[in-house]
């Protein structure tokens, strides 16, 4: 997924968003849990701001359980509500379910005493590029949705995804673009791949990532590649190269092949749960 954000772009999105928004009563933001600030525009606190906040820690099967319950609270201290998710999975899909009508409590209950009774709730799914909306669309709905508008006797207009009886979902999400006003956020992107790596110094890169294990999950780089951890990044990229056998022609070390590997690595999990972006550290 490569971000080609232009002013146009952006500006036709945000009103797009502040369109859909006057429909809804909740908006259900999608962020990964492995750099839950940098995947996310602030934006949105403004865009949705009259309205109930769900925070989805999306990908949570990639990040440290830890930090995702520390900035499940970070998130809860600001008023949202929140839950983490495989969006892939169907499991934790009933919690969300019933954490939708808890966020919308009081509007239900503003409906009831106007003598409104059975209105669904209505929400819509927004987040950055990559960060699993369509998965996570397709994972809640299943195939048991039913569409409602545009259909014979419904007036013409945007496409609802019945949820339940209690619950209506838009059915095109809306995309907020990244915020790279800090290199970190950049970085933290093109690690979780979601800015295309033809575009970006993959040697670099994996030496930021070598920096952050080293740092906050010692005895990852030991474990999986047998280091010795003390080295600087250069040296344990090196031998990550060495002991992996990423040699060239010339039976030169291969860096890139060695720094494309540990990024691979990462990327899938294989390096364990690791979260990236830590609550206390942020901008
Ligand atoms: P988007 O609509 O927000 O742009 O994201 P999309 O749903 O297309 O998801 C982007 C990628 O992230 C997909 O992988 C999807 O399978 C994966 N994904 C979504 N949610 C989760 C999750 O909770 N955990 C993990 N581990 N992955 C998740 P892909 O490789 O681009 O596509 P595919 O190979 O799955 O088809």
């Amino acid at each position: 997924m490569n971000f080609q954000w232009y002013p146009g772009h952006m500006t036709k999105a945000k009103r797009q968003m502040q369109e859909d928004i006057k429909l809804i009563d909740l908006v259900i933001e999608l962020v990964d849990a492995r750099i839950p600030l940098s995947s996310r525009n602030p934006d949105i606190d403004e865009l949705g701001k009259h309205k109930a906040r769900l925070i989805l820690m999306n990908k949570a099967d990639l990040a440290d359980d830890e930090q995702t319950k520390r900035w499940s609270e970070f998130f809860r201290e600001q008023g949202c509500f929140v839950v983490k998710l495989d969006a892939r999975t169907r499991a934790g899909m009933k919690k969300i379910s019933e954490v939708v009508l808890e966020a919308c409590k009081e509007k239900i209950e503003r409906d009831r005493r106007r003598g409104i009774k059975n209105r669904p709730v209505r929400a819509m799914v927004v987040g950055i590029p990559n960060v699993g909306k369509s998965t996570f669309i397709n994972t809640y709905a299943g195939k048991a949705c039913t569409k409602t508008g545009n259909k014979p006797g419904v007036t013409k207009g945007k496409q609802w995804i019945r949820l339940n009886k209690n619950a209506e979902l838009l059915d095109t999400p809306g995309i907020l673009w990244p915020k790279f006003e800090d290199q970190r956020v950049g970085l933290y992107l093109a690690l979780i791949g979601s800015i295309k790596d033809e575009i970006l110094n993959i040697d670099e890169l994996s030496l930021e990532l070598i920096k952050i294990l080293k740092e906050h999950y010692p005895g990852v780089l030991e474990h999986r590649y047998g280091l010795a951890e003390e080295q600087e990044p250069p040296e344990l990229l090196g031998q990550i190269a060495k002991n992996r056998n990423c040699i060239k022609k010339g039976n030169e070390l291969d860096y890139s092949k060695a720094a494309a590997l540990v990024i691979d690595e990462f990327r899938s999990g294989r390096l364990g749960k690791i979260t990236l972006e830590f609550p206390g550290n942020q901008r």
